[in-house]
């Protein structure tokens, strides 16, 4: 028998601990993105209403319609992980991988005067889908946003445009914990059903604070070319600006649904970019939507937050 219980003098396990409650942190911090001035992002309960078609026209809206005296600086962040659109429609599906800087951020891939950053940038090319659990999604929205270098030189991006994914999820909510978000624009057509997901929408970022500047309706009638008249295919618009009414919600604009904008999308050469006179239309309506962002944007309070990345 040993004289001394414990000879190693390893602490021994109390055989009946007191139970304990697991202890968790504070919410997190949210924080603002290291040199981005501010942030919009585009999302909608919905799938395929146009949010991606349309944060990337409102970026290049925002970097040609500028109260700012000069040209602005805008960046397009995709962080629809499963169905990254941003790389096809800017026109860099074949950009190839984004260099790395000196302290080891990802750089953004450039075009149309827009800075980019898309996990589309980062997978293998192919159609091999990414199959990850909710941890690794969570892993690469937060890569996605803190470990880009979008100051070049010592100059900030005036605004980030943030395409989101379709849904009310992890990613959502993950940014509205994680990032101090100026405003949302939410995007919807005028069915019923897209309707009922954007008030969704609406009511998720009114749970993580995400002020919303207002309701975008898409796809809202039919140019067909050879007409005037618009064709409402999805019936009349008086749902949606009656919606918006209830949410107390201003309707930003009413982008029609036109060819170009598809096309456009699928060439890597946004409405905004193009000058065929079937898309002047849109082009419209998106320099009104960039100029109430801008309104919005340069009335927000600056409040303190800390800064990451
Ligand atoms: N105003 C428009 N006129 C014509 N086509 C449009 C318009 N808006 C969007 N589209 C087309 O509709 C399709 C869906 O658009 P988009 O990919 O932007 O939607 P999304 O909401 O981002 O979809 P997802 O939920 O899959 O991310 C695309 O083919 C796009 O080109
Ligand atoms: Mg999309």
């Amino acid at each position: 028998m040993l004289a001394h219980g414990n000879p190693l003098g390893i602490p021994v396990r109390d055989p009946n601990p007191a139970p304990t409650i697991p202890r968790r942190g504070g919410p997190p911090q949210r924080s603002r993105i290291r040199s981005v001035k501010q942030i919009v992002v585009v999302a909608s309960g919905k799938g395929g209403v146009g949010k991606s078609t349309v944060a990337a026209n409102l970026a290049l809206a925002l970097s040609q319609t500028s109260p700012l005296g000069r040209a602005p600086r805008v960046g397009l962040l995709d962080l629809d992980i499963f169905g990254p659109s941003v790389p096809k429609l800017m026109g860099l599906e074949s950009a190839g991988e984004p260099a790395l800087s000196d302290h080891n951020k990802l750089l953004p891939l450039q075009n149309h005067g827009i800075s980019t950053m898309s996990i589309g940038y980062l997978l293998p090319p192919g159609d091999t889908p990414v199959a990850w659990r909710g941890l690794m999604v969570q892993k690469a929205v937060q890569q996605l946003l803190f470990d880009v270098e979008w100051s070049s030189g010592e100059q900030e991006l005036d605004v980030l445009v943030i395409d989101m994914p379709p849904g009310t999820g992890d990613v959502q909510l993950s940014l509205g914990q994680l990032v101090v978000v100026d405003g949302a624009v939410i995007v919807s057509t005028p069915q019923d059903v897209a309707l009922i997901d954007a008030r969704k929408g609406v009511a998720m970022f009114n749970k993580v604070n995400v002020p919303i500047i207002g309701l975008l309706l898409n796809m809202s009638h039919f140019i067909c070319g050879s007409c005037d008249a618009p064709h409402q295919l999805f019936g009349s618009p008086d749902k949606f600006v009656r919606a918006a009414d209830e949410l107390k919600l201003d309707v930003l604009g009413e982008v029609p649904l036109v060819t170009t904008v598809s096309d456009g999308g699928d060439a890597g050469r946004p409405v905004m970019v193009q000058s065929e006179r079937t898309g002047e239309a849109v082009r419209a309506v998106m320099r009104s939507v960039g100029e109430k962002v801008w309104k919005w944007l340069l009335a927000r309070p600056q409040e303190n937050h800390g800064v990451r990345g």
